[in-house]
């Protein structure tokens, strides 16, 4: 899978339904952690859920509560979001960049604007 929007590349390579090469190339440097596709290699069989998230490149413990779906291509929900807005995302490629949403097809992005412009707390300014 290539991403043209993050400049990420993913590829997997299965033979007879079990992973046998993976490899992941991003300009952020995101990289999915090693353990987890090592894990994934040692299954028999890939189950399904395991190849959605091999093709996401970030394993499936977003499956915890994450809120409404809101990005479908990387399966990131509204709390995710929320929290990486918290956390100082304050930008649509910002919370991509925590996240991966709104960073393939993009048609999540403006309900992504949407969370930022509701969530984010205003800028303190100065008194003086
Ligand atoms: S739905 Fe979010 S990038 Fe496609």
């Amino acid at each position: 899978m290539d991403d043209a929007a993050t400049g990420s590349v993913r590829r997997a390579v299965l033979k007879d339904g079990r992973l046998e090469q993976a490899l992941f190339l991003t300009v952020s440097g995101r990289l999915p952690p090693r353990d987890w596709l090592a894990g994934l290699m040692a299954h028999e069989t890939l189950p399904p859920d395991d190849r959605m998230m091999l093709l996401a490149g970030r394993p499936a413990i977003l499956r915890a509560d994450v809120g409404t779906q809101v990005c479908a291509c990387l399966k990131v929900g509204a709390k995710t979001i929320v929290r990486a807005i918290g956390e100082g995302a304050l930008d649509i490629d910002a919370v991509g960049a925590a996240t991966g949403a709104g960073t393939s097809c993009g048609s999540c992005r403006p309900e992504i604007a949407r969370l930022i412009a509701g969530h984010a707390k205003p800028k303190v300014r100065d008194a003086a």
